[in-house]
């Protein structure tokens, strides 16, 4: 399949390169240059264990492409996975407002059918805003189907996540689109758990306060740690040899905009509130 990756960031690189692995052809697209010259070049910008091996030989058999030229990038794929990254409000939740940019230009380059996946991380119910930017903007004969496909990658071993995850979630409510998305992801042979739109939205926030519960309890573990001469690292391993038990800097965001959402539902979630007291303090 014809596909693009918008944003050479980490979640982008990470998956264009491992769908040009699984044999589709990538074009990546970055707003900044200096980023596309060196990616082009077969430089990685970060390191990740096997990327810039898998960079360089998909870059060679000529799977993979990086550019900056929206047309290049847009106007003839099958589909288009959207990896930009998000802003923090002055709240500390979450502002999607680089992924709407992301929809205009879509929207304006667009030649033919194509299904908008939406890999960054964003609040429930900004995937429909997106499909509704673009449908007010593409051309009337064109079909856009916006798709939400959450990224579980961690970092440090986001190779090995993306070709034996646990789970691919699709969050849409066209079966034709959902079989598409199937075609594309089947080589891995991962489970694939096809949903509406705003529960795969909700599923990687849930998935992570869930991590973050998990971190404030080890959190508490650690303070107690301290005071009897224990190592919380050695408990941590001892209590389930769980590589998710870890530190996340994103964590705070996505927890911040969860709590956002209750309170805006009227909605408490006490036990939320405890996790980012803890993991504050
Ligand atoms: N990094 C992780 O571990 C991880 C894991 C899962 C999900 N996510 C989510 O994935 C998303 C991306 O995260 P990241 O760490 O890859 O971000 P990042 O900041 O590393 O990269 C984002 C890239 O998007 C580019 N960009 C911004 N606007 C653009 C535009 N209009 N057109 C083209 N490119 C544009 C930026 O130049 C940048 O290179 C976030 O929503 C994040 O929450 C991240």
């Amino acid at each position: 399949m014809k596909v693009t990756v918008v944003g050479a960031g980490y979640v982008g690189l990470v998956t264009s390169v491992c769908l040009a692995e699984l044999g589709h052809l990538v074009t990546c697209i970055d707003i900044q240059q200096e980023k596309i010259d060196l990616l082009q070049s077969g430089q990685c910008l970060f390191h990740e264990p096997g990327l810039e091996a898998l960079l360089e030989k998909n870059l060679n058999e000529k799977r993979l492409s990086f550019t900056s030229n929206p047309h290049d990038a847009y106007s003839k794929k099958d589909i288009i996975f959207i990896a930009v990254g998000t802003q923090e409000k002055h709240d500390g939740s979450v502002d999607p407002k680089y992924l709407y940019v992301v929809a205009h230009t879509i929207a304006h380059y667009i030649e033919q059918d194509v299904i908008v996946c939406t890999k960054s991380t964003v609040p429930v119910g900004t995937n429909e805003i997106i499909q509704q930017i673009i449908d007010s903007r593409k051309p009337p004969n064109l079909q856009v189907e916006v798709v939400a496909n959450p990224d579980f990658l961690r970092e440090g071993s986001a190779i090995i996540d993306f070709f034996h995850g646990d789970r691919i979630v699709i969050g849409t409510s066209n079966p034709k689109v959902a079989a598409i998305l199937n075609e594309l992801y089947l080589p891995l042979q991962i489970p694939i758990f096809k949903t509406d739109i705003r529960s795969a939205e909700m599923i990687k926030y849930a998935f992570n306060a869930f991590l973050a519960t998990k971190m404030s309890f080890l959190n508490e573990m650690a303070r107690i740690c301290e005071n009897v001469g224990a190592n919380i690292e050695e408990v941590a391993y001892g209590i389930g040899h769980n590589k998710k038990i870890g530190y996340d800097s994103r964590f705070p965001m996505e927890t911040k905009t969860l709590a956002q959402l209750s309170s805006l539902l009227n909605e408490p979630l006490p036990l939320l509130e405890a996790v980012i007291q803890v993991n504050n303090r």
